[in-house]
């Protein structure tokens, strides 16, 4: 386990470098890579499995089709709160909710997700996509430390991300060369992602792995 974290790349961006580039591209984030991602986010949503009426949080929610997916499904008597770091990412977001009808439902807060602004026990499930890999990896279990606070007993969580469990492959060999060599523009990098979650403390419910772009990605589900 220590062997494997000690090879993970790290990531050296600060907050105010990852706000501006993710606020620079949020207008184009869709056609760049939203659409493109979207199948495993889909998947995620669907094994996380949130039911009407429950309380779901989604830590960085981009340009929001996970919190408007989130808030059809959670109904007229559930709710769905949003966290992520960039502004304009949120007033895309919020103008999407506003434009489905479902804003009673959603609230949505710029904010980090190393301190998440929610009271403990408070969240049925909690989902991420393509985020987790932007931490630096002390910061990876102090996500994940948060996530497990604020979810109630038996809360789940489904985090979708690019993974380094696994045989190595030429192709995410010369990914995390990429990476590395430009961290802004390829500033996603594999994690082991299963084994996160259960140092965190969180019981492995289902872990799937599918490939993006013949990149490896796993979908793990957790619960408290
Ligand atoms: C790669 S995008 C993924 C967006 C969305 N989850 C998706 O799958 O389309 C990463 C998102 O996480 C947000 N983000 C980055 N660092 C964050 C942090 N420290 N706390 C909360 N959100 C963060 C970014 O602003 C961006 O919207």
């Amino acid at each position: 386990m220590l062997n494997e974290d000690m090879t993970i790349t790290r990531v050296t961006r600060t907050r105010a470098e990852t706000r501006a580039t993710y606020d620079r591209i949020s207008r184009w984030y869709d056609p760049l890579e939203g659409y493109w991602e979207s199948k495993p986010k889909q998947i995620g949503l669907q094994k996380l499995g949130v039911q009407s009426g429950e309380v779901a949080l989604e830590i960085g929610f981009g340009t929001g089709h996970g919190i408007v997916a989130l808030a059809q499904v959670v109904g007229e008597l559930g709710k769905v709160y949003g966290i992520d770091l960039s502004p304009r990412m949120l007033a895309l977001t919020q103008s999407r909710v506003n434009q489905t009808g479902l804003a009673a439902r959603v609230m949505l807060k710029n904010g980090d997700a190393t301190a998440l602004p929610f009271d403990a026990n408070f969240f049925d499930a909690i989902f991420m996509s393509f985020v987790l890999e932007l931490f630096d990896t002390p910061e990876i279990p102090q996500v994940l430390s948060e996530c497990r606070r604020v979810l109630k007993h038996d809360g789940r969580l489904c985090v979708v991300s690019l993974s380094k469990t696994g045989q190595a492959t030429w192709r995410r060999n010369l990914y995390e060369w990429g990476h590395e060599k430009f961290p802004s523009l390829l500033d996603c990098r594999p994690l082991y992602v299963q084994k996160a979650l259960e140092a965190a403390g969180l019981q492995t419910r289902e872990a799937t792995r599918m490939l993006l772009w013949e990149l490896p990605v796993e979908i793990v589900v957790g619960s408290k």
